[in-house]
């Protein structure tokens, strides 16, 4: 039968973050082969300062409702999205296994993967890609080794999302770890070396990307959140007023007077540290870092890129998932401040794109 989708293609590609303070929703087309950025709204959950987690029940319902005023005012058009799981539930990393045959090369896979997943089987998606290397055009047993990049996420948490997408009545297409969304956004096809930190409210995740392919991911217990609390303690005042002095063009990371000591951003870059040192000692050939891209809703407090560079001595800046994006010119100055918080959406949207063309 005539297929007029099969003919003409989706032409609109709906990605929907799910964070842990708020949903990000961006619905991308294509126009002329480029993506062209249709619509986006986003809604933050009702979270507050108290140490004690909200009931996860309790949170299923705000991202329910949440996203239902958010399809509501958005209207997308597309029937389908991809959606990402948050980074601290899932597992990237790369191990090496001597070089063998494809056959056995799967069961010596499977069998240390488990050494790396702390969860059953049953309760886990797992998925693995064999880094291109030196070793694949060289005959099993002679010595060298492949590098492969082991994916999991908890089954749990993807259908907790599906199933507040299917209250709102819009199809998964695909789920995956949010780390993939980010780096598609940021970084794309560039060719370079990037650290990305991503700071959120609850978690940080810091990736090292080499020539678009993720080397490191690593996560970290500690986002905006935790810096409200360090400035709430600083300024004695309550988590609320912290949250706004937070937001606020002041620059309480680098001024002296403030004498706010953000514990968080000493985790992280102690963190980003050892990933450096280690890289050192590994003596990786491409060791130079090009650039360090700041992620997620935290990335915008004032001072953090300077303080990132000075601390680490290589050049921090904002990221923009916008880049290669056609928009409207009138969007221009709403949308870059929130380029930040928006690079799962809109990299969940490209995955659409991608596949899309490479049918
Ligand atoms: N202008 C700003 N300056 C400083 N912090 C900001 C600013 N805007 C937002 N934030 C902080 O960003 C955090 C929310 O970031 P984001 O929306 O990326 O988190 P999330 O995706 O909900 O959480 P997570 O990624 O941890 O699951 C909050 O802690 C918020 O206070
Ligand atoms: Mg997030």
């Amino acid at each position: 039968m005539f297929n007029i989708f099969r003919r003409f293609g989706r032409k609109h590609f709906l990605g929907v973050d799910f964070g842990t303070s708020s949903i990000k929703v961006a619905e991308l087309s294509i126009r002329n082969q480029k993506p062209c950025l249709e619509n986006y709204s986003w809604a933050c959950f009702n979270v507050v300062s108290s140490d004690q987690k909200a009931d996860e029940i309790t949170r299923d319902e705000l991202m329910k409702i949440s996203l239902e005023k958010i399809i509501k005012k958005m209207k997308p058009v597309s029937g389908s999205a991809y959606i990402s799981v948050p980074a601290y539930t899932g597992l990237i990393t790369i191990f090496e296994l001597p070089y063998m045959e494809k056959n056995e090369l799967e069961q010596a896979i499977k069998f240390e993967a488990h050494k790396y997943i702390p969860a059953s089987e049953e309760e886990v998606i797992a998925s693995w890609d064999i880094i291109k290397s030196e070793a694949d055009n060289s005959p099993a047993g002679s010595g060298k080794r492949v590098k492969i990049l082991l994916v999991a996420a908890m089954k749990e948490e993807i259908s907790r999302y599906e199933k507040i997408m299917k209250a709102v009545k819009i199809n998964v297409r695909a789920a995956e770890l949010e780390t993939f969304s980010i780096v598609r956004s940021l970084i794309g096809d560039d060719a370079g070396t990037y650290l990305i930190i991503d700071i959120g409210f609850r978690a940080c995740n810091v990736i090292l990307v080499e020539k678009g392919v993720i080397k490191i991911s690593r996560n970290i217990d500690t986002g905006g959140n935790d810096i409200t609390k360090s400035v709430a303690e600083s300024f004695n005042v309550s988590w609320e007023k912290a949250e706004d002095m937070k937001k606020q063009q002041k620059d309480l990371i680098n001024s002296k007077e403030s004498g706010v000591v953000i514990y968080s951003l000493e985790l992280i870059i102690d963190e980003i540290r050892r990933i450096l040192e280690s890289r050192k000692s590994e003596n990786s050939s491409s060791g130079k870092i090009d650039g360090i891209i700041i992620s997620g809703g935290s990335a915008n407090m004032k001072g953090l890129a300077g303080y990132i560079s000075n601390t680490l001595g290589i050049r921090a800046v904002i990221g923009n998932p916008w880049k290669k994006i056609v928009f409207d010119e009138k969007l221009k100055s709403k949308i870059e401040k929130l380029g930040p918080s928006f690079s799962v959406a809109v990299g969940l949207a490209l995955r659409g794109i991608e596949e899309q063309k490479s049918k």
